[in-house]
């Protein structure tokens, strides 16, 4: 197979086994040009692609355009808090206004789940899922994936553990359906309060003690507490979170092997895991940034290859 089986990355539960190893093959490629003294093809010069990020975003933005750039597409770049939004302007309008400046793609960041899908069905362009609430954000599990694969070999087989705010996370959604496709065993381990109810309905292991998810699992993959998405407590204090839920040097050193420690980002030193396991080689968060250019060049290859068709 040689194309994607979607028009759009909206969500991994949309995808097939067969699209991500096509974008995985894809990425092993990009990442071989990235890494050479010219970083850059030529593939996408007739392409134009509007990153539209209507929340904040430091890795999933600058990988995006660093990506359409390494791609040769032309780019432009909209963020709502300085735009018409603020005028009350509506996201069709905004994005049908954007269109009509001859944009092929979209990538969409959003506050409400569904907005992607939403711009789907409205406009006439390739979309992208940048982050849509706490619903998907697909390209970071892709290169979460990849970057296991990366480490371990291949990602069948392996117990991963996803740790901490399940209840307000995109990034745990769109990694158990990945893990899933690619035949890992998955775990979710954090305060009851914060594990959704449905979440065994979706096949996958609830702990509440984080030593035993961690003498399960090959990886812990660390999130963040997403406070800015709370409007009420959902534990008595950080404090006894960190000391539940929390990973450090003397926990990891204590377990009878040594699992991989990823975070896909802004980090809380102190709070989901502390400085020395982060910066340490047992973690592997800043090869999640590095591939994470990599898998958005292969996605936007990818989609603009049934554009031009
Ligand atoms: N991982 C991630 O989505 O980070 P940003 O919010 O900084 O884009």
């Amino acid at each position: 197979m040689s194309e994607l089986s979607v028009n759009h990355l909206l969500g991994i539960k949309y995808l097939n086994k067969q699209d991500i190893q096509l974008i995985f093959e894809t990425t092993d490629h990009f990442k071989e040009v990235i890494n050479r003294s010219i970083k850059k093809v030529p593939s996408l010069r007739d392409i134009t692609i509007a990153n539209l990020f209507f929340e904040n975003s430091t890795r999933t933005k600058l990988s995006f355009e660093l990506a359409e750039k390494r791609l040769s597409a032309d780019v432009i770049n909209f963020s709502a808090s300085q735009s018409s939004v603020k005028k009350g302007e509506t996201l069709i309008d905004t994005v049908n206004n954007i269109l009509s400046m001859k944009v092929d793609m979209v990538v969409i960041r959003h506050p409400n789940a569904g907005a992607g899908v939403f711009l789907s069905k409205h406009i006439k362009a390739s979309i992208i899922n940048a982050g849509d609430g706490t619903h998907e954000h697909p390209t970071q599990a892709l290169l979460d994936t990849y970057s296991i694969r990366e480490r371990l070999g291949e990602v069948k087989g392996k117990n991963v553990v996803i740790v901490g705010d399940i209840l307000h996370s995109r990034v745990a959604l769109s990694n158990i359906f990945a893990l899933q496709l690619q035949g890992a065993d998955v775990m979710v381990c954090g305060p009851k309060t914060l594990i959704p109810k449905y979440i065994e309905k979706l096949g996958v292991k609830v702990e509440t003690n984080l030593r035993k998810a961690l003498n399960w699992c090959d990886v812990a993959n660390m999130l963040r507490v997403q406070n800015e998405r709370m409007d009420i407590s959902y534990f008595p204090s950080t404090r006894e979170y960190t000391q539940q839920f929390g990973v450090n040097k003397a926990l990891l050193e204590s377990l009878d092997k040594e699992i991989v420690i990823m975070h896909p980002g802004p980090i809380n030193r102190g709070v989901e895991i502390t400085s020395d396991v982060a910066d340490s080689n047992q973690a592997i968060i800043l090869n999640q940034v590095e591939n994470g250019v990599a898998i958005r060049m292969a996605v936007i290859y990818l989609l603009a290859s049934k554009i031009k068709q």
